[in-house]
């Protein structure tokens, strides 16, 4: 094993299609961490939509440009290490830093911290422990984002109790499928709406047995009777809140099925559409449209407190690990071919082809890349 080229990243020098700009990087052992600091090994950092679109370069939050990824590494050219999401393991540990210890668990406060990396060295304040006996590996590494997302979504923008109605589209995504587990658990029931596909059933199914309580396509919104038949199903009791995560035309149809003074929180836009609401229900019913960014809302350090305390009211509900597969960059590849690998993958995610959340396993270098 070499002893220079200790550990190896995902980067990007420029902005661009990640099937095409992505490389790996291998770079020297970290030095022990500086005081209040930490060594982090990562074990699972996810894919997510919004790290493809940091790399095409259309996403607000950047990682910072970087010519060195540990000491005695001087790069010619800056790198980018992608990856907002990630479960590490601390292999050591700055002076001053009290509430952390080798061996625990930790997910990032910090946003795009770089975690499709196999170690990086992070301030202490700028993780999260999590209690790792109590959560498995896929839904530490996939915690920190989708979850609180759909629970912040869930708890900010209604008052809801149970038996109230909630609709969202999208709702096979990893957000979707927090919000159907979360609502479910808090007696909230959901109207969930997904593309239409030859193993529909089997969807609805699984969605079912998440918790959703009816599962429709978007092609059944087309149907003039269809919107009769939803009023019929929440009766009195219209639904107050639609989570979109797709927009375009038919997240203005969902509208139609919400009652008065209803808020409309989009946090995606996965058809790549703008979303145009029609103009009577803001005059007429009260509707109020707004955006919700999870990045935004955390960002800043005074927040970690808020940020731990909804993680473990996540933990304690013991949501069902996202569909994934897990895509490991062995250690013994080589940069070109662990390169390779990785462009790979994500060109297949660009065409669609997973239908789960992909997940990388960074292995540290075994040859000198
Ligand atoms: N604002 C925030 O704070 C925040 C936080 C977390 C996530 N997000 C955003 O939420 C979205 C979902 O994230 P995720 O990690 O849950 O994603 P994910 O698990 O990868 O799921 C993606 C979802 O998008 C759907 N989709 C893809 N292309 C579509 C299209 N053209 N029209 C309609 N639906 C389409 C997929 O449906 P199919 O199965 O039919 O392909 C699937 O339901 C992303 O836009 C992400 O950036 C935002």
């Amino acid at each position: 094993m070499s002893a220079r080229y200790a550990h190896r990243a995902v980067v990007f020098t420029r902005n661009g299609e990640p099937a095409s700009v992505l490389s790996t990087l291998t770079y020297p052992a970290l030095p022990p961490p500086p005081p209040h600091s930490l060594n982090l090994k990562f074990r699972l950092s996810p894919i997510n939509p919004s790290d493809i679109n940091v790399v095409e370069g259309v996403y607000p939050s950047k990682p910072e440009p970087t010519k060195s990824l540990s000491a005695g590494q001087q790069l010619t050219e800056s790198v980018c290490v992608p990856g907002n999401e990630g479960l590490a393991e601390v292999t050591d540990v700055g002076e001053g830093v009290t509430d952390i210890q080798k061996g625990d668990w930790v997910v990032m406060a910090k946003p795009q911290a770089g975690t499709w990396s196999s170690a990086r060295t992070l301030g202490s304040h700028e993780v999260i422990k999590l209690d790792k006996g109590n959560i498995s590996e896929v839904n530490a590494a996939t915690i920190a984002v989708n979850p609180p997302t759909a629970y912040l979504m869930l708890r900010d923008y209604v008052n809801l109790n149970s038996g109230d109605w909630v609709i969202q589209n999208g709702a096979n995504s990893a957000v979707g499928q927090a919000i159907i587990q979360i609502a479910a658990q808090q007696g909230v029931k959901t109207i969930n709406f997904v593309r239409d596909r030859p193993d529909i059933d089997a969807l609805k199914q699984q969605l079912t047995q998440l918790g959703a309580t009816h599962v429709f396509t978007y092609n059944e919104l087309s149907d003039k009777s269809f919107y009769k038949s939803v009023k019929e199903l929440t009766g009195n009791n219209p639904p107050r809140l639609l989570l979109n995560c797709v927009s375009g035309p038919t997240t203005a149809q969902l509208t139609r099925l919400l009652g008065t003074d209803a808020r409309l929180v989009s946090y995606g836009a996965m058809s790549k559409q703008p979303l145009a609401i029609p103009t009577g229900p803001l005059i007429f019913r009260g509707l109020k449209a707004e955006g919700f960014w999870i990045t935004g809302r955390w960002s800043k350090d005074s927040e970690k407190e808020e940020k731990q305390k909804v993680l473990n009211a996540i933990v304690q509900m013991e949501l069902k690990e996202p569909e994934h597969e897990i895509v490991t960059l062995e250690g013994s590849l080589t940069d070109e071919q662990a390169g390779a690998r990785v462009r790979e993958v994500a060109r297949k995610i660009g065409e669609g082809k997973y239908g789960k959340k992909v997940l990388l396993r960074i292995e540290d270098p075994v040859t000198n890349g």
